[in-house]
C-alpha cells in the first residue's frame, strides 16, 4: 500500500507552495454569515442538509472560550499524536472531534469567528457530508483554496497570536509555521495545555488513552537482543560525537527494546519517549507500575518486563547489574523537563526528524544535532533472524491469500455474490487463521471496478460494490505477523478483460519487473530507481500518482523509513540511500478514473548484486523475492513482454511452486494448491503468437498474393 501521507510528513516543509491572490471562488465558500446550530440548509441555498452531517456547534465554541484568556485569534487542531504516528489512537482524534470529520488526512483551524477544515482530494466527499455549515471546506490543491498559512495571513491582522499545541506539531513544520506567519506580523504561540484536552472527555465520548499491555519480542524474532542493540546505537553516537539522544517514534522504541503492544491501530506499538545517554537508558510509558509486573499476554512470551529490560520492579536501576533501563511514566511535561535537566550535562543532542516541537524546544539549539536516529537506519537493515523471518511470514501470508483468491474467482464465476466488504472480510480472517498472526498491517484495500481506481480506497458497507466477471478488482492487503509484516497487491479479472485493461495491466507488470531486476551502485537513493517502474507506462502515455516502493518493518510498521524509491528528490537528512537487507514494496499502478484500477505489489529485499564485471570500489546491489503470490495470467500480453521479463515470469512460478506449494500442502488446501498450479504454468513465446513471427507470415501470404496474381 502506497501512502500519500508518509512523503507529506517528512517533506511537507520542502514543497513550495503558490501563492494565489485572488477569493476562493465562491463554491468553496460554506460558511453561513450567522454562525446559529443547526443552520444546516445555507451549506447550499435551497439544499436538504445530508443526515450524516455531524452537529459541532458546541464544540467550536467551548474551544472559543480560551482564546481571551490565551490572548489568541485562532487555534490549530491537527490529527496527529505526540509521536507523528501514521495512525493516531482514538483519544488522539482531536480533529475528528471538533469538526465530526473522521478522514485520515486533514486539520482544523478555528478562529473567532470562523472555523476551516483543510483535507485532500480523497476525502471531499466525506468532508462535505459531515461537516455541518459552521465550517468552511478547503479542497487542498484545487484552484483558489488558499494553504492555512495564506488563509491565517488574511483572517488575522498583524500583531495577533495564533496558538497550537507544540506537543501535536513536529519541530520543523513549526519552525515553518512559525516563521512564515512572522511574515505577517501574526506570532505563533505554544499553548501547553492543549485546548480540546480541557474539554473533551469521556462524558463527551472520548475514547481512554491506548495503555495495553507490553510484551517482550522473544530473541527467536528479534534476532538481536536490546542490549546488543543499545550498544550499536551508542557506537554510532559517539562516532557523531552525540552523548544524548531523544527517541520519539514509537516505532523506533518498540524495535530498540524488542517490545510490543497493541495502542496503535495496526501497529504493534505502545505510546512512549526513550532517552539514551552515555550512561543511561530511559523509557517512559503509560501506567509503567503496573506494566512492569504485569504476566504477558502474548502466549510467544513468558517474560515479565521488569525481567525483560532488567529492572527493580519499582523500575529503577539501583543495584542491578548490567545494562538496565529505567522505567518511568509516560507523562510528557515530566519528560520534557527530564529532556531539560539531562541536556545541560550534553554537549550534543540527537533528535529524529519527527521530534515535537515540545521535546524540540526542550534542547538549547546550539546542542541540537537533527537527522534520522540511528535507530531507524540500523531497523530497516534487518538482521540474519528478521530477513528469514519475513520470508517465512510471506509464505504463510501467501496461503492466506492464494486460499481466498481460489475461493473469490470460483465463487465469482459461478455468479455467487461477493461483495468488496465481504471479500475484505473473508481476507483477513485467512490471514487471521495463519501461525503466529498478530492481525493486519492496514486496513485492506478490496476495491471492484471503478473503486479500484481510489488510491487509497476505503471499504465500507455504503461504497462496498459487487465483485463481477465484469469488472478488474484490486485488492491491497498485509498482515502482521510475530515474523514479519507483509504488504502485497494483486488485481484480477475473472471474467474477460478488454485488450486496453490487459495492456495497462501487462505495462504496469513490465515496471513491476524492471525495477525488480535493476542492479544499482551502491550508495545510490530510491529515485534513481523508480523512472524504471514508470517507463513501460510513459512509453504510451499514461502515468500513476504515487510512488513506486516504501520500506517495511519487521513486524512493525508497514510503512517505514528512511530509504524509499519515489520520484521526489531525496535530501540526505530524511532520506538514505538503498542498502542490503532493507526491504521494500515494488509497487507500480494505473488508474483509470471511474473506470478500473491495477496496482502490482511485491515485498523485495535488498541484497548484493552479482555483475559481469566489476568496477573498482564499487559494489553493486539489486532485489530478491520476498512475495510469493501468482500474477493473473490472462491479464498479459506476453508480445509485450521482452525475454528477460518472460523469463522473469517464469523464475517467479517456479519459485512460488517451489516455496509456497510444500505450505499450501502442509495445510491441506488441496483447492489453494491447484489455483495455484494452474496460475504458475510456465509461459511460452510461441512463434505464430509472436508478432516478429506475424509480420514473417504476413510477409509470406503477401508474396503467395502477389505470385498467385501474377499466374492469373
Ligand atoms: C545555549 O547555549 C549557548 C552556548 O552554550 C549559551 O550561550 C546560551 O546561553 C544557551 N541558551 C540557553 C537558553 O540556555
Ligand atoms: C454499516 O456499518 C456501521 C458501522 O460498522 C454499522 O453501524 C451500520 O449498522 C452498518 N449499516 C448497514 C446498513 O449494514
Ligand atoms: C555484500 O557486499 C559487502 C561489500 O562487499 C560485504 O561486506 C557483505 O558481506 C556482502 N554480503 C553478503 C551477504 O555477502
Ligand atoms: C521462435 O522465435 C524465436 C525468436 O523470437 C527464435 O529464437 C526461435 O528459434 C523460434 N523458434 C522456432 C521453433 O522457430
Amino acid at each position: 500500500m502506497w501512502r500519500l501521507g508518509y512523503i507529506a510528513v517528512l517533506f511537507n516543509l520542502f514543497i513550495v507552495v503558490s501563492l494565489t491572490n485572488g477569493e476562493p471562488s465562491p463554491r468553496y465558500k460554506r460558511e453561513t454569515a450567522e454562525l446559529s446550530p443547526g443552520n444546516w440548509d445555507s451549506c447550499k441555498p435551497g439544499a436538504e442538509a445530508p443526515p450524516t452531517r455531524v452537529p459541532t456547534y458546541d464544540q467550536v465554541n467551548l474551544l472559543r472560550q480560551y482564546f481571551a484568556t490565551l490572548g489568541i485569534e485562532g487555534y490549530l487542531i491537527p490529527n496527529e499524536d505526540a509521536h507523528q504516528s501514521e495512525y493516531p489512537s482514538e483519544y488522539d482524534k482531536r480533529r475528528g472531534f471538533i469538526s465530526g470529520f473522521k478522514g485520515s488526512a486533514g486539520f482544523a483551524v478555528v478562529t473567532t469567528s470562523k472555523a476551516a477544515l483543510w483535507t485532500d482530494g480523497r476525502y471531499f466527499l466525506e468532508a462535505e457530508d459531515v461537516l455541518d455549515c459552521i465550517w468552511i471546506l478547503m479542497r487542498q490543491k484545487e484552484s483558489g483554496v488558499p494553504t492555512m498559512l495564506e488563509w491565517l495571513k488574511n483572517e488575522l491582522s498583524p500583531g495577533q497570536y495564533f496558538g497550537a499545541s507544540p506537543y501535536l506539531i513536529g519541530s520543523s513544520t513549526w519552525k515553518y509555521y512559525k516563521e512564515e506567519l512572522a511574515k505577517s506580523g501574526i506570532a505563533l504561540v505554544a499553548i501547553e495545555n492543549e485546548l480540546v484536552d480541557l474539554f473533551w472527555s469521556s462524558g463527551l465520548g472520548r475514547p481512554d488513552q491506548p495503555n495495553t499491555p507490553i510484551n517482550a519480542l522473544p530473541l527467536e524474532f528479534a534476532g538481536v537482543s536490546w542490549q546488543d542493540k543499545v550498544k550499536e546505537v551508542k557506537s554510532t553516537m559517539e562516532d557523531e560525537g552525540v552523548n544524548m539522544m531523544v527517541v520519539t517514534g514509537l516505532d523506533e522504541t518498540a524495535w530498540l527494546f524488542n517490545l510490543r503492544a497493541s495502542d496503535i491501530s495496526y501497529n504493534p506499538f505502545f505510546l512512549s519517549y526513550a532517552i539514551v545517554t552515555n550512561d543511561k537508558i530511559i523509557l517512559y510509558i503509560l501506567n509503567h507500575q503496573a506494566k512492569l509486573i504485569q504476566d504477558p499476554t502474548d502466549e510467544a512470551t513468558t517474560v515479565k518486563l521488569h525481567d525483560h529490560l532488567n529492572t527493580n520492579i519499582d523500575g529503577t536501576c539501583t543495584g542491578k547489574t548490567g545494562d538496565c533501563v529505567e522505567v518511568k511514566e509516560y507523562n510528557p511535561i515530566n519528560i520534557r523537563n527530564d529532556i531539560r535537566t539531562l541536556t545541560t550535562s550534553s554537549s550534543k543532542v540527537w533528535l529524529s526528524t519527527t521530534c515535537n516541537q515540545a521535546m524540540y524546544s526542550a534542547v538549547n539549539v546550539s546542542k541540537i544535532f537533527q537527522r534520522n536516529t540511528p535507530i531507524a537506519v540500523a531497523k530497516s537493515k534487518k538482521n540474519a533472524v528478521e530477513v528469514e523471518g519475513m520470508k517465512r511470514s510471506h509464505i504463510r501470508d501467501a496461503v492466506a491469500l492464494i486460499t481466498f483468491l481460489t475461493k473469490l474467482e470460483k465463487e465469482v464465476k459461478e455468479g455467487k455474490k461477493w461483495t468488496e466488504l465481504s471479500a475484505a472480510q473473508d481476507l483477513d480472517q485467512h490471514r487471521r487463521e495463519q501461525e503466529h498472526n498478530r492481525g493486519l498491517s492496514f486496513n485492506t484495500i478490496s476495491g471492484s471496478g471503478r473503486n479500484g481506481a481510489i488510491i487509497h480506497y476505503t471499504v465500507s458497507n455504503i461504497t462496498s460494490i459487487d465483485i463481477t466477471t465484469k469488472d478488474m478488482y484490486l485488492v491491497d492487503s498485509g498482515g502482521q505477523y510475530l515474523d514479519g509484516t507483509t504488504d502485497v497487491t494483486r488485481t484480477f479479472h475473472f471474467g474477460s478483460p478488454t485488450d486496453y485493461e490487459k495492456e495497462c495491466y501487462t505495462r504496469v507488470l513490465m515496471g513491476h519487473i524492471d525495477l525488480f531486476q535493476a542492479k544499482w551502485p551502491k550508495g545510490s537513493y530510491g529515485h534513481i530507481l523508480d523512472t524504471l517502474a514508470r517507463k513501460p507506462l510513459w512509453d504510451v502515455g499514461l502515468v500513476y500518482r504515487h510512488g513506486t516502493g516504501h520500506g517495511i518493518g519487521m513486524y512493525l510498521s508497514v510503512h517505514e523509513g528512511p530509504g524509499r524509491i519515489s520520484s521526489s528528490q531525496s535530501t540526505s537528512v530524511y532520506d538514505n540511500p538503498l542498502d542490503e537487507n532493507q526491504f521494500f514494496s515494488d509497487e507500480p499502478g494505473f488508474y483509470e478514473d471511474g473506470k478500473f484500477g491495477i496496482r502490482l505489489e511485491n515485498i523485495i529485499r535488498v541484497v548484493n548484486a552479482t555483475t559481469d564485471y566489476s568496477f573498482p570500489g564499487t559494489q553493486f546491489l539489486t532485489f530478491e523475492h520476498v512475495t510469493l503470490v501468482p500474477y493473473e495470467p490472462h491479464l498479459i500480453v506476453l508480445d509485450l513482454l521482452n525475454d528477460k521479463q518472460i523469463q522473469y515470469l517464469n523464475d517467479y512460478n517456479e519459485m512460488v511452486r517451489e516455496k509456497v506449494g510444500p505450505e499450501l500442502k502442509k495445510q491441506d488446501k488441496t483447492a489453494a494448491y491447484d489455483w495455484m498450479i494452474k496460475r504458475t504454468e510456465p509461459f511460452k513465446r510461441t512463434n505464430t503468437t509472436s508478432s516478429a513471427a506475424r509480420i514473417h507470415l504476413s510477409l509470406i501470404m503477401f508474396c503467395v498474393n502477389v505470385l498467385f496474381l501474377l499466374c492469373v
